[in-house]
């Protein structure tokens, strides 16, 4: 892209409602769109706003993007998306940031632990590392939702239920009479003997900031290394090229930064979590 501030333009292709607050929008940008598990975008409502989302699909589809949008309450941006159909057309800047650092994961296990609609880049990095999945040792996805109705994916994660390259175990905050699985929050599904080998496992976390907040704890407890332990930040962002400031911590931007920020860089920040 010639000049970063200048969004292309993609179509939206299709519109998947994933449930009452959440849409999946494909996007086919006019230029191919090449990105990183954990990067992010740039995504412009024309006339309206633009905001961050981390692509939701594979990294190894490049002609065809998806973003997994929730719709904020009296937000612009994502009520605008929320509002577009098949054929409109929106802006794209990106992608920003790093992605997870896909190879010093290999070879080890992999714990991915997914909550509300930070299961989006979570999707971006399952399809990835089942991509290659010879690659790691172990793939382990653990996602909370607040309840049935809000997960994301549902067919997606019923295949995994049964795919012998992945353990998954899922949760909800409240159940339903059709849930069958966990109930509790996510910290509850995390446990020592989900990992073999914890000392070279790498755990990747993304959801609200009290969740991965509640996650520091269990991740050490099971004896996670700090800096084998990832989490995805959604700080407010502006440029998203490490110019304006606005999603500083400390000496970190996370646009520039993110998502490879390992707990042991961030933890010293007071602000990290909010
Ligand atoms: C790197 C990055 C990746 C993101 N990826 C996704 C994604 O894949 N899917 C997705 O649904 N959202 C994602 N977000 C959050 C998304 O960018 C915001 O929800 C969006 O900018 C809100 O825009 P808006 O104009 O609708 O709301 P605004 O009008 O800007 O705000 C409406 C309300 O939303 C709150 N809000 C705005 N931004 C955030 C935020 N970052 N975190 C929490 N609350 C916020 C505001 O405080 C306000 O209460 C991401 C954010 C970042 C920084
Ligand atoms: S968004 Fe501008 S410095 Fe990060």
């Amino acid at each position: 892209m010639e000049n970063p501030y200048v969004p292309i333009e993609a179509v939206i292709k299709d519109v998947i409602v994933e449930n009452p607050i959440i849409k999946t929008f494909v996007l086919k940008p006019e230029e191919p769109l090449k990105f990183s598990p954990g990067q992010f975008i740039m995504l412009t409502v024309p006339g309206v706003g633009e905001s961050p989302f981390t692509p939701s699909s594979s990294c190894f589809e490049t002609e065809r993007v998806e973003v997994t949008v929730l719709r904020q309450p009296g937000g612009k941006v994502t009520s605008a998306l929320h509002g577009m159909k098949p054929g409109d057309m929106v802006g794209v800047r990106g992608p920003f940031g790093h992605g997870y650092p896909l190879e010093r994961f290999k070879g080890n296990e992999v714990y991915v632990v997914g909550g509300g609609v930070g299961m989006a880049p979570m999707r971006a990095l399952m399809l990835a590392l089942l991509h290659e999945a010879e690659q790691y040792k172990r793939i382990i996805l653990r996602y909370g939702a607040r309840n049935p109705e809000l997960r994301m994916y549902k067919e997606l994660c019923k295949s995994w239920e049964t795919d012998p390259r992945v353990d998954v175990v899922y949760t909800v905050d409240i159940a339903d009479e059709t849930w069958t699985h966990n109930v509790g929050v996510v910290t509850t599904i995390m446990k020592p003997e989900d990992i073999q080998d914890v000392k070279n496992a790498f755990s990747i976390g993304c959801g609200p900031p009290i969740m991965l907040r509640f996650m520091v704890p269990v991740l050490l407890k099971m004896g996670f290394a700090e800096e084998h332990m990832f989490f995805s930040l959604e700080k407010n962002m502006s440029c998203g090229m490490g110019l304006c400031g606005h999603c500083r911590i400390g000496n970190l931007y996370v646009c520039k930064d993110g998502a490879d920020l390992s707990y042991d860089k961030i933890k010293d920040f007071p602000d990290v979590w909010a």
